[in-house]
């Protein structure tokens, strides 16, 4: 066996510290080139689209829910809560998955009215798994550092089976959120969630522990399991759904790259689905630009498909090659499966598509900035003594501001405006053009923003004024 097989997945363990030192924590990831007008585009978010999808999966919920409870002590029964449990503690996931970034809804407080109700549904955590999500995407299957790996080498087929009956899994959550509720830490949250936001997950423990307790109270009152079925049960019994789709994302794929075509899949996949999944089989689109919601998904992998590995062709060819990969790689943990890789140029680092302005002095003290016709959501990237800055047009104002997100490196030009609001492209958190105060986890830290003038149609940026402001 070798040195690979013990490496220690913990986020406090050495390997941990290894990634940081070999440069793999919070690093610059390659991404593929795609027009910035056209990547805009496809960031815009819409509130039609998702509600539709929303009402069909909870119409859905409830009518088998109804069903199965109407034939409770029937064995017709059975099929109809395997539906049930499948949609609530299986397709609950892209749900919470995309409500928790932020992208499926234009409004933020829909987002939010999801999010909740879904995380609940799969046992877990609303705030931990936020921030927990948030390092998936920093630091994607780097040992040590992401907390959502769920195949450490050596990996087994059997335990790919077990997986499948979440008895363990959905027993650790269950157990996690209890020590939780008790007010006990453990080392992901001490990694993971900034020490202001522990006091919401102790809380958030607490209300999911009451819901269970009120369904075993009720169970126990008639005597009856079919409460269970009906809620907190379809965690673990419909958790397959779950599985069927997540290990198709990075499972047998390389651990510790900083570019998402080697780690992670992208599986075509039927309607259907494409329907239960919200599109997340497109998962390597979706790791490269999180802030492209789940319905353009599929115009975002024509547009840069060229620049990614030859997506699987469906979901039978996808486990074939895992549980292959599995058996290779429970002989040896270093194997990897071989991926052709384009050689596209693609860019890694902040700072994406270049100056369209260089500031040039002008009107007195003035830096030029360009004219002032830039529509609302419009952005201008733009270099003033070397600084790079982002003018960005919203609610009929134009606002100067720093181009580099304060939480990462992420360059903000290739972000999204919402109202009043700048998101970021890598975690999709926010910042209010007006203040540069963060309005969106994961953002701590404000934005600086600047005082500009409009003089005779132009964008002016004066370095005294913005002095005597600070
Ligand atoms: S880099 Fe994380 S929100 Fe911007």
């Amino acid at each position: 066996m070798t040195a690979l097989a013990t490496r220690d997945y913990a986020l406090d363990g050495t390997e941990s510290r290894r990634a940081v030192d070999r440069g793999l924590a919070d690093a610059e990831w390659f991404q593929a080139d795609i027009d910035p007008a056209t990547l805009r585009e496809l960031t815009v978010r819409q509130n039609l689209r998702p509600a539709l999808d929303i009402i069909l999966w909870l119409a859905l919920i409830f009518g088998f829910g109804a069903l199965a409870w109407s034939l409770r002590g029937s064995w017709w029964a059975l099929p109809a809560f395997f539906a049930y449990g499948a949609l609530v503690g299986g397709s609950s996931d892209a749900r919470w998955h995309e409500c928790g970034h932020g992208t499926a809804f234009r409004s933020q407080w829909l987002n939010d009215l999801i999010y909740y109700p879904a995380s609940f549904m799969l046992a877990r955590e609303a705030t931990y798994w936020r921030w927990s999500h948030f390092r998936h995407h920093t630091d994607t299957i780097i040992v040590g550092r992401d907390a959502e790996i769920i195949f450490p080498r050596q990996p087994s087929v059997g335990r790919l089976v077990w997986m499948f009956t979440h008895i363990q899994g959905g027993s650790t959550l269950i157990w996690t959120t209890v020590k939780h509720a008790m007010g006990r830490s453990d080392a992901n949250v001490e990694v993971l969630v900034p020490e202001q936001e522990r006091g919401r997950v102790f809380w958030e423990a607490r209300v999911y522990v009451l819901i269970w307790t009120a369904t075993i109270v009720w169970a126990i009152a008639t005597a009856s399991f079919y409460p269970l079925l009906l809620i907190g049960g379809p965690t673990i019994y419909g958790a397959w759904l779950v599985l069927f789709f997540g290990v198709t994302q990075h499972a047998g794929l390389k651990e510790d790259v900083l570019d998402h075509r080697k780690s992670t899949r992208t599986v075509l996949m039927n309607p259907i689905f494409r329907f239960l999944y919200l599109n997340m089989n497109y998962h390597i689109e979706h790791h490269m630009f999180p802030a492209v919601p789940y319905y353009n998904l599929p115009r975002l992998h024509r547009e840069i498909r060229d620049q990614l590995p030859e997506p699987m062709p469906n979901t039978v060819a996808t486990y074939k090659e895992i549980v292959h990969a599995f058996r290779m790689q429970a002989q040896d943990p270093t194997w990897e499966l071989p991926r052709e890789i384009p050689d596209a140029p693609g860019h890694r680092g902040p700072i994406v598509q270049g100056f369209e302005w260089v500031g040039e002095k002008a009107f007195g003290d003035g830096f030029d900035l360009g004219p002032a016709d830039l529509a609302d959501g419009e952005m201008r990237p733009v270099e003033i003594d070397g600084v790079s800055r982002l003018v960005v047009a919203a609610e009929g104002e134009i606002f100067l501001v720093d181009r580099v997100c304060t939480h990462g490196d992420a360059d903000l030009s290739a972000g999204i405006v919402l109202g009043c609001e700048l998101e970021c492209p890598k975690h999709n958190g926010r910042f209010d053009l007006r203040t540069g105060e963060g309005t969106r986890r994961p953002i701590k830290e404000a934005l600086a923003t600047y005082e500009i003038r409009i003089r005779a149609g132009r964008i002016v940026f004066d370095h005294h004024q913005n002095e005597s402001n600070s």
